[in-house]
């Protein structure tokens, strides 16, 4: 990995040092050319309109190998709250149908679920988490014979926590659960194959750990629960139009995850997270990954070390990219702050500081991160 090179892609890093990745994702200077290139072609008219249409396809591809799907169980998106949303609005819900989620969930993950009350009578049940953690028995024990899914973010917002998917997906599939996972904050830094992995819908946006640009983010639908989801928002994409004959309505959807797009995407987003995806092909999604552990397991000794308290439940299986923390003496307002003030980005979630590193920020960085702390003790 050369990290000077990658490094140079991102102007960013040599004016700041940023640790915001879980806020949003810096755009390369290759993602940026690449968004650009589809304005370009955009502005020929219809003459450059085909190859915006075949970028679809080979971003499709690239996601799909991103998370061990096949092309034709990915439909494109602006964004995850709107591919939850569509889950949501698409599933054939009775009345008294359940939805188990849990009580520190970002939000995009749980009003599409609570918007079901009014309409069809669900109820959405919230699993308190504990120290942190969304505790898989927890989420099985809430589980009744009315629960029709579970949604849970595979990274949590607030504290990097990292849920078992497996487990929790092994658990939905054998009782006929629809397992339903807010993917966006590992996505990019944490390794997810849904080959492996017992996931029915995976929703993202492209904007935070892949790097690429707002707009743009994408639907995983496994393929066999593809026909229970009702399309709900629909369009000439969505059907087997026949092109030359556009007054001939056939409402005949089309028979992969394109049925849930309605109409042309953001092709600026398409070029742009493209480019990205080339990026963590290029490297290697586990070196990423490695990485990513690495600088946040120096961070986590660093910070323990100074004598903070931190927020991020750190077993093996439960780390991600981001990690919080929080001061005995410091309010997490001021720390974020001083950071700020000697340029470097963090967050300020939830009432503690959220450090981000990706994997191109280096050991240098978190090491002057950490000298800008005040001891804690
Ligand atoms: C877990 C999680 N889900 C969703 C979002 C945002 O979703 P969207 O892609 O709809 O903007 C965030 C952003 O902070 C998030 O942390």
């Amino acid at each position: 990995m050369d990290l000077a090179k990658i490094r140079s892609q991102f102007p960013i890093l040599s004016e700041l040092t940023y640790l915001d990745h879980s806020a949003l994702g810096p755009l390369s200077l290759s993602v940026r050319q690449a968004a650009a290139e589809a304005l370009a072609l955009q502005g020929e008219g219809s003459v450059g309109a085909q190859r915006l249409a075949a970028a679809v396809d080979v971003l499709k591809e690239k996601i799909a190998r991103l998370i061990g799907a096949s092309p034709q169980e990915i439909a494109l998106t602006r964004n995850t709250a709107e591919g939850l949303s569509a889950v949501a609005a698409g599933l054939p819900w009775r009345e008294g149908d359940r939805v188990v989620t849990d009580n520190i969930e970002f939000p995009a993950n749980v009003y599409p679920w609570l918007n079901l009350k009014a309409r069809y009578g669900v109820e959405t049940y919230f699993v308190p988490a504990r120290d942190g953690r969304v505790v898989v028995d927890d989420l099985i024990a809430a589980c009744d014979a009315h629960t029709r899914l579970v949604a849970v973010s595979f990274v949590q917002f607030s504290n990097g926590f990292r849920v078992d998917l497996d487990r929790l997906g092994a658990y939905c599939r054998g009782r006929g659960i629809y397992l339903c996972v807010d993917g966006i904050q590992g996505l990019g830094a944490v390794p997810l194959d849904v080959s492996a992995t017992p996931v029915d819908f995976l929703a993202s946006g492209g904007h935070k750990w892949l790097l690429g640009p707002l707009g743009l983010g994408f639907l995983y639908l496994r393929r066999d629960v593809q026909r229970v989801v009702w399309p709900a928002e629909v369009g000439h994409h969505s059907v087997e139009q026949d092109p030359d004959h556009y007054t001939h309505y056939n409402l005949t959807f089309r028979p992969t995850a394109e049925k849930f797009e309605a109409s042309a995407p953001n092709f600026a987003g398409v070029f742009g997270l493209s480019a990205s995806l080339d990026l963590f092909h290029t490297v290697g999604l586990d070196a990423v990954a490695a990485r990513v552990v690495a600088l946040t397991d120096r961070l986590c000794e660093g910070l323990a070390a100074r004598g903070y308290r931190l927020r991020s439940p750190r077993g093996p299986s439960e780390k991600s990219g981001a990690v919080t923390f929080v001061s005995a003496r410091h309010a997490s307002a001021d720390l974020h702050a001083r950071l700020r003030e000697a340029r470097i980005v963090t967050s300020l979630r939830e009432g503690a500081v959220r450090v981000s590193p990706h994997f191109y920020n280096t050991e240098a960085e978190i090491d002057r991160f950490l000298a800008t702390l005040p001891r804690d003790r």
